[in-house]
């Protein structure tokens, strides 16, 4: 196709306003899906993702659509819609020309929408926006009609309304985005340049590396380089997805599809980076790379220890097809052995350990996330902290913690409620924006280790789940910081230490020495537990002694009672973890992190 007739465009939706439902309808109106191959949510290809109906992966489809007589091809690219995603949503916005700016009538517009909105303004795209689900009974179209178009700076008669589910004003939709996204320019004689936008690891074809082409042509057999890494690779197949993969002779300026040369692993195909021919390379790359960098790190175990190597292989499989993911071996005296597994967010933690339990059917248990601490030595030494358990002794001069710029949109009655829980989170209010006079923006910077620890669970609760949360990395920043250790007899349980703020050293302490009081069983003698920051203890509890006859109970008498008993202690004793003298059941553990 001729670039004059391709336009390019993503979806840009808060979760839940009805973007894979509209995209579904577009794929049907333009006949590229028929109506009874029409499964429910097509582009949403992981079962978790139809399950709690998140996007996690961009896919681009393309669609006919013809205006006036005349044939078009439309590009409709995917963009994952959660805050852990931002780059990818970046990448995939950098392949566009346009973007629909897609609010639920009912709910109007919400932090992710908004969020996504300025990367789609920074990257200079076409706004198209659009109010869908028309059809419900609570949609106020005129009330939030204004609202986008003030945003977006356009007449609110040129918000287009429609509905995914009836297909009421898709079509019109479509010509829209004919009309208005404007066409891609690129030049075709010179070396090929494409961007990946994508990379999908698939078990009968290896790597699926989605690319829009942006200069020259890129053909089937082809000999072509990867820019970051100089690595070639040959062109085994080229193509476009309508919705089903379908090879074609080549793509060429300002097309969008896959291509696939063999290799086995999403790293060797890195979202953001620039395909060139091998023999006739690019000087110049699109720019715009980044490497993941994980953000949040936590340590994950088998609860039962014999399932490692299960474990071991499942991270290895899921590392194929998720260029963020990174783990290296853990060993923990709580806990066992198990990985230090580094995150995008906590979204992302989500989902691979779901995607561990359910799809290797493994029991796993979580330490609390962590953010990534820079610690400072007084000898000029410089230590990179992603396990609590590891911070340096000595002396430290300073902690550096990252620190995330976060939007949140609430209505107006909840600034007041917003304000105190980011002020408790050592925010710092950087600005507010009325949206209309019952919607209010707030932005501020904060602390991530603050927003990783319940921040949005907070949040939901004190707006009534009114309010959303959008955030991204600008940072780090100093802070005082200390480790607080939980020792159990005086020795340490690597799975509870913590790097926590001054002023929350001694709340966490105490909340910590608490808890495992009440969960760990009596000994025949006395169990301090204690929680420290360095020598010094800020909290104490005990475990009384008793006598461990687990038979006195029973007065002589019933004899199967007592088999019944005796078997029973066998059994808790396999699952018992030695600190120090102390005999701690797992389960003690693991109830101890995951209450909260
Ligand atoms: P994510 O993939 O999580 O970003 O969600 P999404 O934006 O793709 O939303 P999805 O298409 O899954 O729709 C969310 C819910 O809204 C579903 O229950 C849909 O059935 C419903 N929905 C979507 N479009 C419409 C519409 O036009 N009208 C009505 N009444 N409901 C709709």
């Amino acid at each position: 196709t001729a670039p004059a007739q391709l336009r390019n465009f993503s979806i840009i939706a808060h979760i839940d306003h009805g973007k894979s439902t509209l995209a579904d309808r577009m794929l049907q109106i333009t006949g590229v899906v028929d109506q009874r191959a029409m499964r429910a949510q097509y582009l949403d290809r992981m079962d978790i993702e139809r399950e709690r109906g998140i996007t996690i992966k961009s896919q681009a489809v393309r669609m006919p659509w013809a205006v006036d007589g005349v044939q078009h091809a439309l590009n409709m690219i995917d963009t994952p819609g959660h805050v852990d995603f931002t780059y990818e949503v970046s990448r995939s916005l950098a392949a566009c020309e346009g973007a629909v700016l897609l609010v639920d009538a009912s709910q109007g517009i919400e932090a992710q929408t908004l969020a996504n909105l300025y990367l789609a303004m920074e990257g200079d795209l076409e706004i198209v926006p659009v109010l869908n689900k028309i059809d419900l009974p609570a949609a106020q179209p005129e009330k939030y009609a204004e609202e986008l178009a003030g945003l977006v700076g356009c007449d609110p008669a040129d918000v287009l309304r429609v509905s995914g589910k009836t297909g009421e004003g898709v079509s019109e939709l479509l010509d829209r985005i004919v009309a208005r996204v404007p066409a891609p320019v690129g030049d075709p004689d010179a070396p090929a340049r494409a961007m990946i936008f994508d990379s999908v690891y698939d078990t009968y074809r290896g790597v699926v590396t989605y690319v829009r082409v942006v200069d020259g042509r890129l053909e089937p057999r082809q000999k072509i380089a990867m820019m970051s890494t100089k690595a070639t690779h040959e062109l085994l197949e080229i193509g476009v997805s309508s919705p089903e993969p379908a090879p074609s002779k080549g793509l060429g300026v300002g097309e969008v599809g896959y291509l696939i040369t063999g290799v086995k692993d999403v790293r060797q195909s890195r979202v953001g980076d620039t395909v060139t021919g091998a023999q006739r390379p690019a000087t110049q790359d699109l720019g715009g790379y980044r490497d993941p960098k994980p953000m949040v790190f936590s340590g994950l175990f088998p609860i039962d220890g014999s399932e490692y190597p299960v474990l071991r292989d499942a991270l290895d499989r899921l590392k194929l097809n998720d260029a963020a993911l990174q783990y290296e071996p853990e060993t923990s005296v709580a806990l066992g052995f198990g990985f230090r597994v580094g995150f995008l967010g906590l979204l992302h933690l989500e989902i691979v350990r779901e995607r561990l339990e359910r799809e290797f059917d493994l029991d796993l248990i979580a330490t609390a996330p962590s953010v990534v601490y820079e610690v400072r030595m007084d000898d000029g030494d410089v230590v990179t902290v992603t396990n609590p358990s590891e911070f340096p002794e000595g002396k430290v001069k300073e902690v550096r913690e990252p620190v995330v710029k976060a939007t949140v949109l609430a209505p107006s009655d909840f600034i007041g409620a917003v304000m105190e829980l980011c002020q408790s989170r050592r925010g710092e209010l950087q600005g507010m924006d009325y949206l209309s006079p019952e919607r209010v923006e707030l932005r501020y910077t904060l602390p991530l280790a603050e927003i990783v620890f319940d921040f949005f669970d907070q949040l939901k609760s004190r707006t009534r789940g009114y309010a959303s949360l959008d955030y991204e990395p600008t940072g780090d920043q100093a802070a005082d910081l200390v480790k607080v250790d939980v020792l159990l007899q005086g020795e340490k349980v690597d799975a509870f230490s913590a790097i926590v703020h001054k002023d929350k050293a001694y709340p966490y302490g105490l909340m910590m020495a608490g808890r495992l009081q009440k969960l760990i069983p009596r000994q025949q003698f006395e169990v301090p537990v204690q929680a420290a920051i360095g020598a010094r203890v800020i909290a104490r509890e005990t475990v009384r002694a008793i006598r461990k006859d687990v038979l006195s109970k029973c007065y002589g008498g019933d004899i199967t009672r007592k088999r019944k008993l005796l078997e029973k202690q066998k059994e808790g004793k396999k699952r018992m973890k030695m600190v120090g003298r102390v005999e701690v059941p797992q389960e003690a553990f693991i109830a101890a992190l995951s209450s909260d």
